[in-house]
């Protein structure tokens, strides 16, 4: 690097941290350097970055190689070999931080491994794997599965489920809220369907802050639903506790994908190969190929002619889950309402169409004036500066411009001054520009400072946010030296990962950087909050 650092009085980088001594002194002096002359850094609260997951057991140095969402559960579980069991548990989780499971990859392992969370189903994108690897970790600690009944006392006492009581705060303690109206943001000819949805919160006074998250209690479709009866061959009016069999499923559990109870309950109630296939599904082996497609109706279609007792069917599946949405308004633009930017997810397996819970409960399962049961989802590390003079670069493609389009309504609602730039993209210019006439006008008023956009699908070549990143890597590069905070959102596996090799690579060439360093220097970024991301 060229740049000249002054000395730091405390050190920023933990000693654990993955760096040389010379790597650790340089960017502690750096630090000293972007912090004084920046005050109000947002820094990640501690443990929520991967440099600070110091939480080990005996035995263990604190780190978590794994701490990737990119890598696979294998590559993650090889990593994490030898470790003590709460660090085999991490790296089970999917490794996203998302907050769907109330909390932190960290936490809710140490929940797990302290017994004080029951449920091995929380993480959501993990799915059935993490699930299934979580149980066998749970069952090496010695006693098998944790009895759900046993350990709700425990639970409730000690899960660290939200350091926010009040009602409408936590995943446990939803509030109702309207459901007001969406707006389709594709034009048409567009191959997707995102729409900005809007929710009146006006009655139950919640409020939130931009960068948070809204988690939203959806229903299953009932057309679906009365399939699955048919297929069956249960009556709908069929009574399960006090509701009816229809209801319940409709309200209560989720069908998709098939849950390895249901594997197993059928293996009881069939015979020869179909028993034996039943067996290997409820076991994660995958006999004819199909396992990932299989939905609690195809799971059903499989097995023609299977009857299972309706309560024990019932018991057989997983509870229906919230799905948690970034918010895309600013509560000082909009009092009393919050707003998301949902892409409806739908995909065609074998004849059938099949449908995202929630997502597609906002397209076309609910209608203006319905009730809504939702409840806000506190970021933990994405947040605008303080000082609204900060400058901010916002990387969001898709469905990733949501909280950024909240960030630009704060800062116009506060008079902020620092220059702020988005880089948007999506498939194609003419159907997929969400929030050009807003945005236009948010240029006008000298609110957004520069617009970067990629059209993935408009020429012969893909063209994304990372493209263009590139393209201006050096004037990204004096953005940073400028104190810049950075932020990305959206698609984790591929996007994400992508975003911060082309910043890593901005730093290395504009800041005369070996690779090595530019690594450091975006790693350090992260430790100081200045590296905020919010991906899924
Ligand atoms: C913190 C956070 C913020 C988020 N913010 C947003 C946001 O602003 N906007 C937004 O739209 N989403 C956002 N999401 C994602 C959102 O929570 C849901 O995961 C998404 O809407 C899908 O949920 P669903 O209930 O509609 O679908 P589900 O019923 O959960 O089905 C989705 C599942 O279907 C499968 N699937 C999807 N597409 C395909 C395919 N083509 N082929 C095969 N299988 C497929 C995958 O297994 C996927 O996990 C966010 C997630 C998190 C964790
Ligand atoms: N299961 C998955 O693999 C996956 C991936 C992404 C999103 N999702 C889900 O899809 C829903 C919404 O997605 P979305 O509407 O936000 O749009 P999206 O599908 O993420 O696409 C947005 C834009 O990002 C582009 N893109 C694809 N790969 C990229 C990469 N490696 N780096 C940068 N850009 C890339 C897309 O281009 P092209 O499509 O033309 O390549 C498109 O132009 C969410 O529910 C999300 O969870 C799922």
């Amino acid at each position: 690097m060229t740049m000249q650092t002054p000395p730091p009085s405390t050190p920023l980088i933990p000693e654990s941290a993955p760096f040389s001594p010379e790597q650790r002194a340089w960017l502690n002096g750096f630090f000293a350097g972007l912090l004084s002359l920046d005050a109000n850094v947002a820094a990640a609260p501690p443990g929520t970055h991967p440099l600070q997951n110091g939480q080990a057991g005996d035995g263990d140095d604190g780190e978590a190689p794994w701490h990737d969402p990119a890598m696979s559960l294998d590559e993650r579980m090889k990593l994490a070999e030898g470790r003590p069991l709460p660090r085999r548990m991490m790296a089970a989780m999917a490794q996203q931080d998302c907050g769907q499971c109330g909390s932190s990859c960290e936490e809710y392992s140490a929940a797990i491994a302290e017994q004080a969370e029951p449920r091995l189903n929380l993480c959501v994108p993990g799915g059935k794997a993490t699930a299934r690897m979580l149980k066998s970790l749970v069952e090496e600690m010695g006693g098998g599965v944790i009895d759900p009944d046993e350990e709700a006392a425990k639970e409730a006492a000690r899960l660290p489920k939200s350091d926010d009581a009040r009602p409408g705060h936590s995943r446990d303690n939803p509030i109702e809220a309207t459901f007001v109206s969406k707006r389709r943001l594709n034009a048409a000819g567009s191959e997707k369907v995102t729409n900005h949805i809007e929710i009146d919160l006006s009655q139950s006074g919640l409020d939130y802050e931009v960068g948070d998250s809204l988690g939203v209690f959806a229903c299953n479709d009932p057309a679906l639903v009365d399939q699955i009866i048919a297929a069956l061959g249960i009556p709908p009016d069929f009574p399960i506790a006090d509701k009816n069999i229809r209801d319940v499923l409709i309200e209560e559990t989720s069908l998709s994908p098939a849950p390895d109870e249901l594997f197993q309950l059928i293996s009881y109630i069939t015979g020869g190969v179909r028993k034996q296939k039943a067996r290997a599904l409820a076991k994660g082996d995958d006999p004819d190929g199909d396992a990932e497609t299989l939905d609690v109706l195809a799971a059903i279609e499989k097995f023609p002619g299977v009857h299972p007792d309706p309560e024990a069917f019932i018991e057989s599946l997983e509870p229906l889950q919230p799905r948690l949405y970034s918010i895309s308004s600013s509560p000082k633009a909009e009092p009393g309402r919050v707003c998301l930017t949902v892409d409806a997810v739908r995909y065609p397996v074998g004849s059938r169409t099949r449908e995202g819970l929630a997502s597609t409960y906002l397209d076309n399962r609910t209608a203006p004036g319905a009730p809504l049961k939702v409840y806000v989802q506190k970021a933990h590390g994405f947040a605008l500066p303080k000082d609204g003079a900060t400058p901010i670069i916002m990387v969001g493609p898709g469905t990733g411009i949501a909280p950024f389009r909240a960030f630009i309504h704060e800062r116009r609602e506060t008079d902020a001054t620092g220059p702020c730039w988005l880089f948007f993209g999506h498939q194609r210019r003419a159907t997929d520009f969400f929030y050009e006439d807003e945005l236009a006008e948010m240029q006008a008023a000298g609110t957004l400072t520069k617009l970067s956009l990629a059209w993935s699908r408009d020429g012969d070549q893909k063209v994304y946010v990372q493209d263009k990143m590139r393209e201006h890597a050096a004037e990204l590069f004096k953005w940073l030296e400028d104190g810049a905070h950075f932020y990305v959102c959206g698609d984790a596996q591929r996007m994400a990962k992508d975003v911060e090799s082309a910043l890593t690579d901005a730093v290395a060439t504009h800041g005369n950087a070996s690779a090595d360093d530019a690594k450091a220097f975006v790693e350090a970024l992260k430790l100081a909050g200045r590296y905020q991301a919010d991906v899924y």
